[in-house]
């Protein structure tokens, strides 16, 4: 198995599915130490492993889901930064078999019944035509976006890395959502972010942030919802 781009301990999202060598070669670091004992103690880490999902983060989704509904049945749903497929697990159950669910990520992703998978980097013209590609004329009721970068720790690197990927699925829904369409995408608090969200106010009719209590509290990570 490839090593995950967001191998930032704090958000890597696929660790519980790592081979036991990488676990025990990520475990001669410290702070990959601390994260393991973290994560294997997360109540969310045990309730995704009971729920069968492929990540903890299914229920930063699932938050966000109970507040402001943004999936339903029917619906057309872009995932972008999919992998290893939690929010396209959660996704497909809700739009059910009239909906579509098209899924992307840099890396490969294991395949789920009902979802369209395209490998790919987002930040490249080819991948994105391509992605526009699989939607084709029909308009798109919900772009979903966790994109995150590796994380380098140095926030003058991470922080413009961050907010590219969030304009970029920002674009990509202006592209594409139909009307009454929404975009829940990542972001993070810093740099670029107070204008993002004044920008997405100026287009959107609806934009409000929310922090999953998934999300962990020492993370910068939000999450924008803007509907029209
Ligand atoms: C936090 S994880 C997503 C977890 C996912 N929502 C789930 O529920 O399983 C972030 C993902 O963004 C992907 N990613 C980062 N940069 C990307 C890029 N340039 N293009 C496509 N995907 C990217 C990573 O490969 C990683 O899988």
């Amino acid at each position: 198995m490839r090593a995950h781009p967001s191998q930032q301990p704090d958000s890597h999202p696929a660790m519980h599915l790592l081979p036991e060598s990488d676990v025990i070669r990520m475990a001669h670091s410290k702070s990959s130490h601390r994260w393991l004992r973290e994560h294997f103690d997360d109540e969310y880490v045990k309730r995704a492993q009971r729920d069968g999902y492929r990540s903890r983060a299914v229920y930063k989704l699932e938050e966000i889901q109970h507040r402001d509904r943004v999936l339903k049945k029917g619906m057309t749903v872009i995932d972008l930064g999919a992998a290893p497929g939690s929010w396209a697990q959660y996704a497909v159950q809700l739009v059910g078999k009239q909906g579509r669910v098209i899924a992307l990520d840099i890396l490969p992703m294991e395949p789920l019944p009902g979802v369209r998978f395209i490998t790919g980097d987002f930040r490249e013209q080819e991948v994105f035509d391509n992605l526009l590609n699989a939607i084709g004329n029909n308009p798109v009721d919900l772009v979903l976006s966790d994109m995150a970068p590796n994380i380098t720790g140095m926030n003058a690197v991470d922080q413009p890395r961050a907010m590219y990927l969030t304009e970029l699925a920002v674009e990509l829904a202006d592209k594409v959502l139909g009307p009454g369409g929404t975009v829940v995408v990542k972001a993070f608090h810093g740099q670029g972010f107070d204008d993002l969200v004044r920008d997405l106010r100026t287009r959107f009719k609806r934009v409000s942030v929310r922090k999953p209590k998934a999300s962990r509290p020492r993370s910068r990570e939000v999450y924008v919802v803007a509907s029209h």
